[in-house]
């Protein structure tokens, strides 16, 4: 009887408005990404997806609150690298990011992109390495928390140039592009689906890509590579998960509506603007999802831990 009533519910599913959490402030890629997954699969899904911020100590709380959700379909979550390494990072963490939750596929794929104030003191890219070199922790760099993307970004950049810079951790890259473009912090790492926009607006400076090759979307700003500085490249993909126990014909529908998005010309074009790309169909999987989170928790979780760093 109990699994009549589940079959049911699922077939009635989704009935009322569902939730799509992000677990980063507002105005910072994450939230962006959410907002354009949610209006593009609230179309297909037939009722109105709403996001839900509750941001800080680097996405746990908002990924904690889907964890402790009803596994009815109604809450969801959208979340990139952070989801695995904080996994190393925080000790108690209340939830397990592969045993509590159900993947229903990846949805982005994005570069990064070393970004300051607009009158920092460096002309070009070899200025702003030598910059670094010489003032080091007089030089702030923001990021979102212990175990985000722009923290880890701006781990390898420090690596990577042999540099310790003062690290001041934000609730999201959000609030930290808005001190960046206020002047009130000096550097920041971060995906170009935060920084593209107000860089081609003329409110911060970018000096270079975090990677081997110039982006399409800012050709004119080098590759760290062009500098010499190797081993430095990172990459950030968002993907969509339910609490454990959510219905798989739920499920089914849900990554059959995320597929029809990352296949919508219109929003792989809205996203390309931003210098990121929708995944590939195949990529828009469970499977494809769960082996890419491993993947992220059997590197970059012991590379972080490896370097010494902790949240708590
Ligand atoms: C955000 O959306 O604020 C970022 O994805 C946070 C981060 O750097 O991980």
């Amino acid at each position: 009887f109990a699994l009549a009533a589940a079959a049911a519910a699922a077939q009635a599913w989704p009935s009322r408005p569902i939730t799509m959490v992000m677990p980063y402030a507002p105005g910072g890629p994450g939230d962006t990404i959410t907002r354009v997954f949610a209006a593009a699969m609230q179309k297909t899904l037939g009722q109105q997806i709403v996001v839900d911020n509750p941001a800080g100590a680097s996405g746990t709380i908002g990924t904690a609150k889907v964890a402790r959700s009803a596994p009815d379909g109604y809450t969801l979550l959208m979340i990139h690298v952070s989801h695995a390494t904080n996994l190393a990072m925080y000790k108690g963490l209340p939830y397990h990011p592969v045993d509590d939750f159900e993947p229903i596929g990846s949805a982005t794929n994005g570069p990064m992109v070393i970004v300051t104030r607009n009158d920092f003191p460096a002309r070009d890219l070899d200025e702003f390495i030598a910059y670094l070199r010489a003032n080091g922790p007089r030089v702030s760099l923001a990021h979102a928390g212990v175990g985000s993307a722009s923290h880890l970004c701006g781990l390898m950049m420090m690596s990577a140039l042999n540099v310790k810079l003062n690290e001041i951790p934000y609730k999201g890259t959000g609030p930290a592009l808005n001190d960046l473009m206020g002047g009130q912090v000096d550097v920041l790492c971060d995906q170009t689906s935060g920084t593209v926009p107000p860089v081609k607006a003329g409110r911060i400076k970018a000096y270079a890509a975090a990677g081997k090759a110039r982006l399409p979307s800012l050709p004119a700003v080098p590759a760290i590579s062009e500098a010499g500085v190797q081993g430095f490249d990172i990459n950030i993909s968002f993907g969509l998960y339910a609490p454990k126990g959510t219905p798989r014909p739920v499920l089914d529908q849900l990554t059959a509506a995320l597929q029809k998005a990352v296949a919508d010309p219109e929003l792989r074009a809205r996203l390309e603007g931003m210098g990121i790309s929708a995944v590939g169909v195949e990529q828009a999987t469970p499977a494809s999802l769960r082996a890419h989170l491993r993947h992220e928790i059997d590197t970059l979780g012991s590379l972080l831990v490896k370097a010494g760093v902790k949240a708590n």
